[in-house]
């Protein structure tokens, strides 16, 4: 059934406003349903007490939700337990989790760790971090043209057995390319590799079955799937946290302290070291019930929709390139662009006063734009509650803030 944006708009109020934005950065973050501001606010008001400490009942009543959150995450990516999902601040703590737990105590000096083209600087800093600290080596898997991953490389790089993991984005926030992760995640697995998912773009977009998948590890943040800033997911497949190092230390994630020693809680506490994000993981519930009342086939529907008016409309502006397949059935939330002699962030600029979002820059993923040999882009992202009159308004827009700057 074609989605409901009229309905689905005002269910936020940033789009009630008199003169709403034209929101195309969603790949950067989502805008925020009003249900999730309610929960958030009604715990703030009338639920605030802390998790797994107190003894009365606003302190249970906060422990349920905390954990009541845990369990909407555990069915949205439908991992097997619940002691499978650790909160984080983002995703990029949860790929600095493993970076510094998992990649610590297993790697060691010449052990490899496979990287796309593709990967966002939180895929990239932590293990470049590594190869710092111990000397392990990266291993990149380059892209055609088109974006689409070389799968040759896969295989050449773990081929001498020593590749330990194989960490990849399901998503590019660039390209919106969507590398082949069953493929992926199978060829590792062949080679005796553990492998993470960077799902921060896809989480919003496919739905995603971790147990089918079959990953290791899947990290992801709330505010791009319309929750709260400040919350993240790290899945990792039973057993693995409990073969790992805790990352924090403090409260929380002990058994028991001596002066001399500690004991660590059991997984995911272990991770999850001082007061957590608890208005923030009801946010992150709250924000997973909002977008499952759409099936995915319809959000898939509604976003090719738009992707596919968008790269129609950007195609036939003169002299801008179209970064990537520049085909609708070959992406999912984003497109790319540059414009001969037109600099990304001038354009975004004059755009933005007109109150139109789009991103401008690297997009922290700077290997990309070197590979492609450009500095910077343009990105235009969609969700479910734009709209096609919103792309030609931004189409438009562009072609004038183009007249404009090249005069
Ligand atoms: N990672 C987010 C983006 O691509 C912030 O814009």
């Amino acid at each position: 059934m074609p989605l409901d944006t009229a309905a689905i708009r005002r269910q936020f109020p940033i789009f009630r406003e008199e003169h709403p934005p034209i929101y195309l950065d969603s790949a950067a973050m989502g805008q925020k349903p009003a249900n999730v501001i309610d929960a958030m606010d009604t715990y703030y008001r009338l639920a605030a007490s802390n998790v797994h400490r107190g003894m009365y009942a606003l302190a249970d009543e906060a422990t349920n939700r905390y954990e009541a959150s845990r369990e909407t995450v555990r069915a949205f990516i439908a991992a097997k337990h619940r002691d499978e999902i650790v909160f984080t601040k983002g995703a990029t703590e949860s790929i600095n989790l493993v970076a510094k737990t998992w990649g610590k105590a297993n790697l060691k000096k010449g052990d490899g760790v496979v990287l796309s083209i593709l990967e966002h600087h939180s895929n990239i800093v932590p293990w470049l971090q590594l190869k710092e600290e111990i000397g392990i080596s990266l291993r990149w898997i380059d892209m055609e043209e088109d974006g689409s991953l070389r799968m040759a490389d896969i295989d050449a790089a773990l081929k001498d057995g020593k590749a330990k993991l194989v960490s990849v984005t399901g998503l590019s926030n660039v390209l919106g390319t969507l590398p082949p992760l069953s493929d992926i995640i199978e060829r590792a697995h062949r080679a005796h590799a553990l492998t993470l998912i960077d799902a921060s773009q896809l989480i919003a977009h496919r739905p995603i079955d971790v147990t089918e998948l079959n990953c290791d590890f899947l990290a992801f943040s709330g505010h791009k799937l319309f929750g709260p800033t400040g919350i993240g997911v790290l899945y990792a497949r039973s057993p693995l946290l409990s073969k790992i190092p805790p990352f924090l230390g403090g409260g929380g994630m002990v058994q028991r302290v001596t002066r001399e020693e500690f004991l660590p809680a059991d997984p995911p506490a272990k991770f999850e070291a001082g007061t957590p994000p608890i208005a923030e993981a009801i946010g992150l519930k709250a924000a997973i019930e909002w977008f499952t009342q759409y099936p995915w086939k319809d959000i898939e529907a509604h976003e090719h929709a738009l992707l596919a008016h968008a790269i129609e409309k950007l195609k036939a502006i003169p002299s801008l390139r179209i970064l990537g397949p520049a085909s609708a059935d070959e992406v999912a939330g984003c497109v790319s662009f540059t414009i001969e002699g037109v600099h990304p962030h001038d354009l975004t600029d004059i755009l933005g006063r007109q109150g139109i979002c789009l991103r401008a820059g690297h997009h922290c993923a700077q290997p990309l734009h070197e590979r492609l040999d450009i500095g910077a882009s343009t990105r235009l992202s969609v969700s479910l509650y734009n709209t096609p009159e919103e792309i030609d308004r931004c189409a438009e827009e562009i072609r004038r803030a183009i007249a404009k700057l090249k005069k």
